[in-house]
Formats: structure tokens, sequence, C-alpha cells
């Protein structure tokens, strides 16, 4: 802002300055210099002066933490540069092999001499959510969630409300474009105290701290986040340029320029050397983890010297220069009371194990997955049963082992259903299965739901609002029967359904109207024909070029599809030869559904070539890549053969890479496909 020399301009500036100071104080240093009620009294008097000039308001004045209307959507930024993530370890050789990658990277490269040992900066690993904080000019710009990596979220506005984010950076000399990264999580005292709010006011209950922070921080409204207690903490960068100054030589000097420049800092940083002293802090976290404020998961490592992190380099979508150290899953044992089953979209029946409700790594569990019938018998697991049950990380829930000492002599083995809980058809089970499957096809309930839910997928139809609950009333009220009754929908029978207005009703016969024009490879993959994923369903679509030339394909023509062997072909002769099957495309087609084949792309660049992606691109996600190549033209296959033309392998190309070294396929890396492509 233009520095007035008016007297209420200056008492103005001072102000805001001593709140800043106080933040900071309260905040980053955590030693508040003032009480609240003080604090306050400062800052109604800022609110004072700037209601009286409000032509002096700037967005970075404390009092604009919170402003803005609702947002109806997030808008996307792209990242100036990559958010990556971690590679994880777990285990004390996991901390050798990688010292040891580190040590020998550096050496080769002349940056450590044969009797050194690395030095590592030691960290927590928070467990909350990465964001990305972009100030331009020392001010704050733009905040966004990492998203894919590539592409976040924009919470900017929420990002502002939150006290431990600076709105603008302390100090003088500042570089032109600063990127902070670090976690935004909430205290587990916060998070305790929020939910006995929110259940108070009869309002949602988060799981977890986590959870809590991402609702908080993906809330349209910021005046919600506003008053939810997120805190911040850095622990990385993104672009930062436009700086006169040197940057520090090390991870943790960046760390204390951080500090300095407003940001606060998570506890227990250290520098260690070698993998005595990691291990050394591991140990030390894990006895101080249970008395810190926020939840972690674990520590990270990261190579101390920059120059030797930028020696060492990236792997796939993680630096090669960090690790994280991950604390053990959490285990703890409870009562099994039963076993169900489910019955997935091709009939699949999966024994689900009904437990007495037990918290385990943040959440309450009530069930958790037994795979299959083998794996009861070879676990041993009978109902009654005391047992060890698992949960790391999002991982859905699973059933460890039994507790035999603890067998009650009541203690039942489970007994596979022999007939379909949901429409009462037999279960068989093939001989080279382990999975035991309903028979009754589209005539189960269960199996409709779930296909015409995989039917409305992102990758398939695309029906925005087709969910779980809309597709379980429209199949056991009668209304929904086949694929094509979604076409026949009214807003007006929509809107019999529960909790749903007009305007929902509205949306969701509009999103049903807009799949009517689909592409053709995903109709075919919308049919949920077995064997036939993403993949296979565009190698149909562009090779048939039709549902009807695939109807009517022979088993050897589908051969001649890169992507299809017996297996397929097999599957999806016997797809096409139901009856019903043939009844439901006739009707799908009969009510308006118009399949295009994708436009023959201009460029044919890399016509005739079929490409197979595998292993971790450093910069494109394969989906990326894939598209890339399709739009010049060429093909893309999920299978080495004869056929592919080119491998193009990333980090971690595992049998397809090895499968195109005995063929004598050529193997390429994400760089020699971007210049096949002409885009460097
Ligand atoms: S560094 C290039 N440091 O862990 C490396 N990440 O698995 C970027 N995380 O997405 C991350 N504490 O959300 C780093 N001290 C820490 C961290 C940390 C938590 C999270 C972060 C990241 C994920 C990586």
């Amino acid at each position: 802002m233009v520095i007035k020399h008016d007297p209420e301009a200056q008492a103005l500036q001072a102000l805001r300055n001593e709140i800043r100071k106080h933040d900071q104080a309260y905040y980053v240093q955590d030693a508040p210099l003032i009480s609240d009620a003080q604090y306050d009294a400062l800052m109604h008097e800022l609110q004072k002066l700037e209601a009286a000039h409000p032509e002096w308001i700037t967005p970075d004045s404390p009092t604009q933490r919170v402003g803005g209307a609702p947002l109806s959507s997030f808008a996307s930024i792209r990242h100036a540069v990559p958010m990556l993530s971690l590679g994880n370890a777990f285990e004390e050789a996991d901390i050798t092999a990688f010292d040891k990658r580190v040590t020998d990277g550096l050496r080769d490269a002349g940056l450590l001499g044969l009797a050194d040992m690395v030095e590592y900066n030691c960290e927590l690993k928070l467990d909350g959510l990465a964001i990305g904080i972009r100030y331009e000019n020392g001010v704050l710009a733009h905040a966004a969630t990492r998203g894919d990596g590539q592409t976040g979220e924009d919470v900017t506005s929420n990002i502002r409300t939150i006290a431990s984010v600076p709105l603008r950076l302390q100090g003088e000399n500042l570089p032109s474009v600063f990127e902070i990264r670090g976690e935004v999580l909430m205290n587990r005292q916060d998070f305790i105290k929020l939910n006995q709010q929110q259940d108070a006011r009869g309002e949602k209950v988060f799981v977890n701290p986590r959870n809590a922070a991402a609702g908080s921080l993906r809330q349209l409204d910021p005046r919600i986040t506003a008053k939810r207690p997120l805190r911040f903490f850095a622990y990385g960068w993104g672009e930062i340029s436009g700086f006169t100054s040197p940057l520090p030589l090390t991870h943790a000097d960046m760390l204390a320029w951080f500090s300095q420049l407003g940001f606060p800092l998570a506890q227990e940083r250290r520098v260690v050397k070698g993998v005595h002293g990691m291990l050394e802090f591991y140990r030390h976290v894990s006895r101080v983890r249970a008395s810190l404020p926020y939840e972690i998961d674990g520590v990270v490592y990261k190579v101390n010297h920059l120059a030797a992190q930028q020696a060492l380099g990236f792997v796939s979508r993680a630096p090669r220069f960090a690790v994280a150290h991950k604390f053990p899953a959490k285990e703890v044992s409870t009562k099994l009371l039963g076993i169900e089953v489910q019955v997935g979209r091709t009939g699949a029946i999966t024994p689900v194990a009904r437990l007495q409700p037990v918290f385990v790594g943040g959440v309450t569990v009530t069930n958790a997955t037994l795979h299959n019938e083998d794996e009861i018998r070879r676990k041993d697991v009978r109902i009654g049963d005391t047992v060890i049950v698992r949960r790391a990380g999002d991982v859905i829930p699973e059933v460890v082992r039994p507790l035999p000492e603890l067998r009650p002599a009541d203690a039942r083995e489970f007994v596979m259903v022999t007939a379909c809980p949901v429409c009462g058809s037999a279960i068989e089970r093939l001989p080279d299965e382990a999975v035991s499957r309903c028979s009754g096809g589209l005539f189960c309930a269960a199996q409709r739901k779930q296909s015409i839910l995989h039917a409305a997928s992102r990758k398939a139809l695309d029906i925005e609002g087709l969910g779980e609950k809309i597709v379980d009333q429209l199949v056991d009220q009668g209304w929904v029967h086949s694929l094509a009754d979604l076409y026949r929908l009214s807003v007006e029978k929509i809107m019999g359904l529960e909790r749903m207005g007009r305007k929902s009703a509205e949306n969701l016969v509009n999103a049903i109207e807009k799949s009517k024009q689909v592409e053709l490879s995903r109709l075919i993959y919308a049919l949920g024909i077995r064997h036939v994923g993403e993949t296979t369903a565009r190698d149909l679509a562009s090779y048939f070029g039709s549902m009807t030339a695939l109807m009517q394909a022979s088993e050897e023509e589908l051969l001649k599809v890169t992507e299809v062997g017996p297996v397929v072909s097999g599957s999806i002769r016997r797809f096409f030869a139901e009856q019903h099957n043939q009844d439901v495309i006739a009707d799908l087609l009969q009510v308006g559904v118009q399949p295009k084949q994708l436009e023959k792309s201009q460029n044919d660049t890399l016509a005739g070539n079929t490409f197979v992606l595998t292993g971790t691109l450093p910069t494109w996600s394969r989906e990326e890549a894939g598209k890339l190549i399709m739009e010049a033209g060429g093909k893309v296959s999920g299978s080495v053969s004869k056929k592919t033309s080119y491998v193009v392998a990333g980090d971690d190309a595992g049998s397809k890479l090895e499968k195109a070294r005995q063929l004598g396929v050529n193997v390429i890396d994400e760089d020699q496909l971007r210049r096949m492509l002409g885009l460097s």
C-alpha cells in the first residue's frame, strides 16, 4: 500500500505490525506475550480504524482472514513444481537400504568421502493434509491441496483463515515468488472439543483429527473453516524465485529461514548422521508420540545438504533423498460376532466379519474383510473368537488372526451359504477360483445395483449424482431393472425418492440425458463384461468401430485385438451370447444412447504404433501419457506382446519391462516419448 504520512495511517500500520507480532508469538513460538482479551482489544482497535478508512484495507491486514462468499466448487491450480510424495519404510532393514542408496549415490557423485556418513534432517511425519501456499512479493496469493501432485484444489480462502499462516512474509529481503509447503492438521484436544460442539449441535462428528482437518479445509464456505481450529506446519517448499540472497545450504537451515519468515515448524527436529542416528530418532519419537499434541504416522528423514538432495534427484513421484519411516499398522483385539456375506457386481461373494466395535487407528471399526472362504479356513477364524484386527492408513480393516487360547467352547466354523442372500440363486464356485459367486446374474438385485453403479461411474457413462443410495432405491422400487430403464426415469418419479428435491431430480435427469452421447469405448466398459477393463474397452472400440460389429465378432477376430487373449475373448463371447444382454443393448440404442467412435485424430505421428506404459513416469501419470499417445494416433495396450511397438518404462517397472526385454521390444522412457510426441 502507499505509505501515507498521515498519523492515522501510521497508527494503523503500527497496529497491524503489533497484531502480527502477537500472532507469531502465539502460533509460531507458542509463547503468547499478552492475554486473549488484550489481543481482542488490539484487533477491535484495528477494525475501528479500518471501518473509518475502508480505502486503506489491504488483503494482508489481520482483519482480512475471513472474506468472500461461499464457493460453489473449488477451482483447480496447477503446481509450479509438482508436489511429490515419500517412499515408505517400515523396518530397520529398509532404513539401512535407504542409507546405502544415498551413500552410494553421493560417493558416485563425488559429494561424499569414503569414510563419511551422510547427514540427515529428521522430522515428524504429520498426519494431516499437504498444502502449498504461494506468496507473491511477500503477500499470500494462492494455496492449493496436493491433489494428484500436478494439480490441486484452490483452497486459498480457507487457508487464509488459519491463524498460524502469515498473510504476509516477515522481513525485508524477500523472494518475489515463494511457495511454502507443509501440513494442515488439527490438534487432538481441538479435535475432541470440535466433536463435542458438533455433537451438541446435532452436526456431523468426525472420525479422527485428519478427517476433521480435511473436512474443514475442503469447506466451500470459508466462514465455516474459520471456526475450525486448524494449524499449519512447514516442512518444504515449491517454487522460490526472484531472490537476491543465496539460499541456505541445508534443509535444516531452510527450515530455520521459514521460521524467520513467520511459519510454524513442528517440534522434535534433529540433524543426525547415518543409520544409527536415524534409528535413534525413530525410537525417541516412538517414546514421545503419545504426548505430542497432534497425530503422526511416522518420521521423515531427509538428506540435509541441498546440493546432495539435488544430486540424488527423484525416482517416480518421490525424492531419492528422503524417506518416511512409518510406525507399524495399528492392531487391536476384539470379538468376532458373526460372518455375513456381501454380493459384488460380478456376483462374487465376500465374507465380512461383524465385530464388536473397536477403536483402531483413529476410527471405530465394526466390520472387516475376510477376503474369501479359503482365507477363513487358512487363518482358522471361527465365529465367537477373539480376533486381531489391523488397520493401516486408509486401507480397509482386516482380520489378521484369531487368538485360539481365548476361543469359547461354542465357537462356530463359518459355512459358506449355498443360496445368494439377496436373490436366492445358487452359489457356485469354479474349480480354479478362490471366489464363490451368485449365479443369478442381473436377476440378482445386488448385482443389478452394482452393475448400474459401475455403468454410472466416472470412467464409464459418468452420470454425476447417481450414487449408491439412489441406485438402491431405484432398484428396490422396481423402477430400474436394466441400464436402459435409467433413461426412462422422469423428474417426477425421481422426486419420489427419499431426500430428493426438484432441483436435484432435474440435475440427475439432465446428467442421465447427457450420458446418451457417449464414446463407444466408455459404453463397452460400462457393460461390465468380465475381464474388459478400460484399456481393453478402448482397444475393442478402436478395432471394431461399432457396437454391432463387436457383438458379431468371432473368436478369431477378437483375438486380433492387441489386448485380447482366449480368456477375454471367451468372456466377451459369453456375454454377447446371452439373450438378455443383447436385449439390454438393443434397448439402450432404442432409448437414444448414441455411442460415438472417438474422432480419428488429425495428428498421426504415432499411427500404427502400439505402446505399453509401465512403472511410474517422472512427471506424467500413465493416464496422461496414454491420452497423449492416443491423441497422436497411437494405440495403448495393457500387456506386452510381439505386436507392441514400444514399452514406456518408468520407475519400479516390473514384469512388463522384463517381458519387453525378453521379446526384444523397444523400451523408452518418458523423455523419449516426449520427443516422439514432438513436445520437447
Ligand atoms: S516432505 C518431496 N515432510 O507425507 C517430499 N512430508 O508421503 C514431500 N508429510 O504428502 C513431502 N509430514 O502430506 C514431508 N515432515 C514431512 C511430512 C510430510 C507429513 C506428508 C505429506 C506428504 C506425505 C508424503
